[in-house]
């Protein structure tokens, strides 16, 4: 049972990209199963900074096979350019290493028209997506009408295909949305060249990923996005379009429960939401805003300030259950230096009534107040600490009242973006 699925534990940008990196080192394959380029996964090794959108963190670690499994949707185009920043940074990216399912589903540049004008049509109650076309590319999965990523190996086939999507897709940028159309040939012609790019990448990943399980190899599965981003499980309709929590992971890559001993949720030290929706503990005075300063808190793929928040132990019971997470990796606690004092949301009041778990509906979560318990705060930089003996008391509190609070094991503590920045806490 040598699969470990990574999952966000809360509404993404917790440090999956950094965590993951940090189990490379017990890990032979990874793989994405779910989203595609609204995941923006940063990863610092030394001097170098690697962004990745869709290819798993393990691609910095040689001796790692990566996987892009079934379950996501690839932007061809801006597959090739990670695949070239990546080579640039000196990562090998040979086929023998990275293979792309070709059941995942093809971002086409009509998905892409179509995420923006469905935003701006929301007019106040946008989602505030990330505009990779997701959402209308998961759509044309579910209708059986999407272009499969397995089309690339004919590429004037897969030309074909993406020119009669476009032209499907003009049709309503014309009628329903008042929009010009979609000049084809342009987007066309990349996208033949990214096929002869891609094609040899494409491999059966689910035989792939039985025969290596079948050798006893170590499987992680890096999620995207945060369990309350999860189509089914977040709140609706602020959400992505994918399952990002670990059900998504059997699905988008093809092998059974039994195969899943560890489920690591990624938490951080306080919130962040990028895009609309519920935050119950969200912060829009001074103090979000020293947070998104200290933390950096700004979107890795677009760039928008994300909003900040105190740790909701609600959303985070939710999430270990959700989830079945077994332990947490604690991230960006370093951030929290120099608050006089933090908080953690333990209940809700919703109408007057006090509430311990986060309600379904989604206009309910709108309205809960927090009810909070403080701790004190901690003055000094703990960026430079690798032992938990040697973390302030305060520091020490807060982490073992967040492990209380969401009745699991925290195994790790990251403390900075770099990949030596981390407390093992066994
Ligand atoms: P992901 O989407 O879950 O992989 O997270 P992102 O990469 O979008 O956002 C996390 C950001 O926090 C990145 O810029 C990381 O380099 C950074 N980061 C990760 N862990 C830590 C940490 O422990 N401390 C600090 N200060 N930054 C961190
Ligand atoms: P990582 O993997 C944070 C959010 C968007 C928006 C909603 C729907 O980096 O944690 P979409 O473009 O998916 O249709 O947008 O989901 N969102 C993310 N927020 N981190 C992400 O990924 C996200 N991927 C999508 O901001 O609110
Ligand atoms: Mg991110």
């Amino acid at each position: 049972m040598p699969v470990t699925v990574l999952v966000g534990a809360q509404w993404g940008d917790e440090g999956k990209g950094r965590v993951a990196d940090w189990l490379a080192r017990d890990t032979d394959v990874m793989a994405r199963y779910a989203g595609g380029d609204n995941a923006g996964h940063t990863v610092s090794v030394g001097e170098q900074t690697f962004k990745l959108h869709l290819v798993p963190s393990g691609i910095i670690h040689p001796n790692v096979t990566c996987i892009l499994g079934s379950g996501m949707v690839i932007n061809p185009l801006r597959l090739v350019a990670e695949l070239d920043m990546l080579a640039g940074q000196g990562v090998d990216i040979s086929p023998e290493r990275l293979h792309i399912s070709p059941r995942a589903h093809v971002i086409t540049p009509g998905h892409l028209e179509l995420d923006g004008a469905e935003e701006r049509s929301r007019g106040g109650s946008a989602i505030g997506t990330t505009r990779r076309g997701i959402g209308p590319a998961y759509r044309d999965k579910a209708a059986r009408s999407g272009v499969l990523t397995g089309t690339m190996t004919d590429p004037d086939t897969f030309a074909a295909a993406v020119q009669a999507h476009i032209e499907r897709v003009n049709v309503l940028l014309r009628t329903v949305y008042g929009l010009p159309e979609i000049e084809p040939s342009d987007p066309v012609d990349a996208y033949r060249a990214a096929a002869e790019r891609l094609a040899p990448f494409l491999a059966d990943t689910t035989a792939l990923l039985h025969a290596r399980l079948e050798a006893g190899q170590r499987v992680l599965c890096e999620g995207a996005q945060g369990t309350l981003l999860d189509l089914d499980h977040g709140h609706y309709p602020y959400v992505t379009s994918s399952s990002s929590t670990t059900g998504g992971a059997l699905t988008g890559l093809g092998f059974g429960p039994h195969e899943v001993n560890r489920v690591v949720g990624v938490v951080k030290a306080y919130c962040t939401r990028v895009g609309n929706g519920p935050f119950p503990t969200e912060l829009t005075g001074a103090t979000g805003d020293r947070m998104r300063e200290a933390g950096a808190e700004f979107g890795t793929t677009t760039g928008r300030p994300r909003r900040c928040g105190w740790l909701d132990a609600v959303a985070l019971r939710y999430a270990v259950r959700v989830n079945g997470m077994t332990e947490i990796v604690l991230t960006k606690l370093d951030v929290l230096a120099g608050f006089s004092e933090l908080k953690i949301a333990t209940a809700y009041t919703l109408d007057g009534q006090s509430i311990t778990a986060l309600p379904v509906d989604t206009a309910q979560v709108e309205r809960v107040e927090p009810v909070y318990e403080t701790l004190p705060g901690w003055q000094e930089d703990i960026s430079g600490i690798r032992a938990l003996d040697d973390l302030p008391a305060a520091t020490r509190q807060y982490v073992e009242r967040i492990q209380a609070l969401a009745g699991i094991p925290i195994r790790l503590i990251s403390v900075g973006p770099e990949r030596s920045q981390a407390i093992l806490n066994t």
